[in-house]
C-alpha cells in the first residue's frame, strides 16, 4: 500500500511539517509505505496556459512545461492513497501547492480513461495561523481540486496554531484509518 504525502511549506519544522509527520506515522502504523514530497523542494513552475488556454494537457494529458512536474506526476500512477498538507496563505493553498495542483488538474480533468487519482482516497489538511482566517476557503479549493481529479475525499481537516494540540492527533488517526479502510477493502 503506497501513500504519497505532499507538503508545501518552506518551513521544515513548522505546522505543515508536523501535520505531514503525524499523517505519515499514522499511515505507517496501518502498514503503508509512505513517500514524502515537499513541493517547496521541487522545481515546479506555474501553469503557462499554453496556446489559447490549453496545451498538451487537454488531449495528451501531459504538461508541456518541462520541470520536476513530469516525474512527480508519473510517479502518482503507482500510489494508492494521497495526503495533501498545505499552509493557509491568504485563505488559499500555498504557492507551491497551487502550482502543482493547477497543472495536475489540467492533466487529469479531461482524461477519458481512469485518472491517476480516480477512486483513490485523499486526505486534505489546511494548516493555518492563529486566526484561522480563510481556513475554510482553502479547504474548499482543495475539495474542488479533488472533485476535478476524481479522487475519493476521505477527510478535509483544518488545523490552527491554537488547536493543534488535538488536531495533530486527529490527523494521525486520519492517516491511520484511511490506510486501514483501504486494506480492509482489499
Ligand atoms: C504569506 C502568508 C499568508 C498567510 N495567510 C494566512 C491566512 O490567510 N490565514 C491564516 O490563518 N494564517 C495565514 N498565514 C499563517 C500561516 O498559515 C501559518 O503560520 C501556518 O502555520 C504556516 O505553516 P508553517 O508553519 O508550515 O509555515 C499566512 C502566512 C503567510 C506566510
Amino acid at each position: 500500500m503506497n501513500v504519497m504525502i505532499f507538503t508545501s511549506s518552506p518551513n521544515i519544522d513548522g505546522l505543515t511539517a508536523a501535520c505531514g509527520n503525524a499523517a505519515k506515522t499514522g499511515a505507517e502504523e496501518s502498514g503503508a509505505h509512505v513517500v514524502m514530497v515537499n513541493l517547496n523542494r521541487q522545481q515546479i513552475g506555474h501553469c503557462q496556459a499554453c496556446g489559447n488556454g490549453w496545451g498538451t494537457c487537454r488531449n495528451e494529458h501531459k504538461c508541456q512545461v518541462q520541470d520536476d512536474f513530469q516525474d512527480l506526476y508519473a510517479s502518482m500512477a503507482n500510489i494508492n492513497a494521497f495526503i495533501m498538507v498545505t499552509p493557509v496563505y491568504f485563505g488559499e493553498m500555498s504557492e507551491s501547492a497551487k502550482n502543482f495542483s493547477d497543472r495536475l488538474r489540467r492533466c487529469e480533468a479531461f482524461k477519458k480513461d481512469k485518472t491517476f487519482l480516480e477512486g483513490k482516497p485523499i486526505l486534505a489538511v489546511a494548516a493555518a495561523g492563529g486566526s484561522g482566517n480563510g481556513l475554510t476557503s482553502c479547504l474548499t479549493s482543495m475539495e474542488r481540486l479533488f472533485t476535478h481529479v476524481r479522487a475519493e475525499k476521505f477527510d478535509l481537516i483544518g488545523i490552527t496554531q491554537k488547536n493543534k494540540g488535538y488536531k495533530l492527533d486527529a490527523i494521525h488517526e486520519a492517516g491511520k484509518e484511511m490506510v486501514a479502510v483501504l486494506i480492509r477493502k482489499g
